[in-house]
């Protein structure tokens, strides 16, 4: 488990695949993602049963409020490599009355310094759509800076959007929590 100041990060439960399925199917919460094809509530069960155990190369960590014990979202860092110290991040919180109260900034804190401290990463990468400017606003919080435009990657109704390239070096993260 991973504690931030105002949340905590642990193993997400194939009991609460309603919560991600649910998420899912949210035009708000899948506005800026990729959701590719819908799966079934059934799919995405067996999904996270199946789910090999958190490893280095895929951690996948709920994000639980301490205050009220609500499951609100998840983040992952994904394609950890010892050899490289290079991995990626994504975070979606599907509970929207959660958003604008500094949760997401907190969970992005905590993978990042465990990612650092624990795994001994050098370096933490993502992608985020341009138009998407409360995660750009969270990883910048955190440190993340621009490192690249991809143009025209990311479709969403019939247009096309870029995508910003963004990256944390160790030593870089930046306590920017409420
Ligand atoms: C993006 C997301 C992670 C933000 O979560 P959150 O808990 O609301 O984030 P925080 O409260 O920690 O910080 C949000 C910041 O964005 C700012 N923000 C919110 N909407 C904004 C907007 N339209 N324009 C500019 N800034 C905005 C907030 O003011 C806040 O910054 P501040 O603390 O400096 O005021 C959440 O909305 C989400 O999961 N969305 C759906 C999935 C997604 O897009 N994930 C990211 C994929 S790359």
């Amino acid at each position: 488990m991973v504690f931030g100041k105002r949340v905590k990060l642990r193993a997400f439960e194939p009991a609460e695949a309603d919560a991600l399925w649910r998420w899912n199917h949210d035009p708000d919460v899948m506005r800026w993602m990729d959701d590719g094809y819908a799966a079934s509530l059934a799919r995405v069960r067996r999904n996270l049963e199946e789910r090999a155990p958190n490893a280095y190369g895929d951690v996948l960590y709920a994000v639980e409020v301490l205050a009220d014990g609500a499951l609100i979202g998840l983040v992952r860092l994904r394609d950890a490599e010892p050899e490289t110290g290079l991995a990626a991040l994504d975070v979606y919180l599907g509970e929207k009355e959660y958003w604008g109260r500094g949760y997401a900034t907190d969970a992005v804190h905590a993978l990042c310094r465990f990612g650092f401290e624990d795994m001994r990463l050098h370096k933490i990468s993502l992608t985020v759509v341009t138009e998407n400017h409360a995660a750009i606003s969270v990883y910048k919080k955190v440190g993340f800076v621009e490192e690249g435009r991809l143009r025209s990657v990311f479709r969403r109704d019939g247009r096309w959007y870029d995508q910003f390239t963004m990256g944390l070096l160790e030593g870089e993260l930046v306590d920017g929590r409420p």
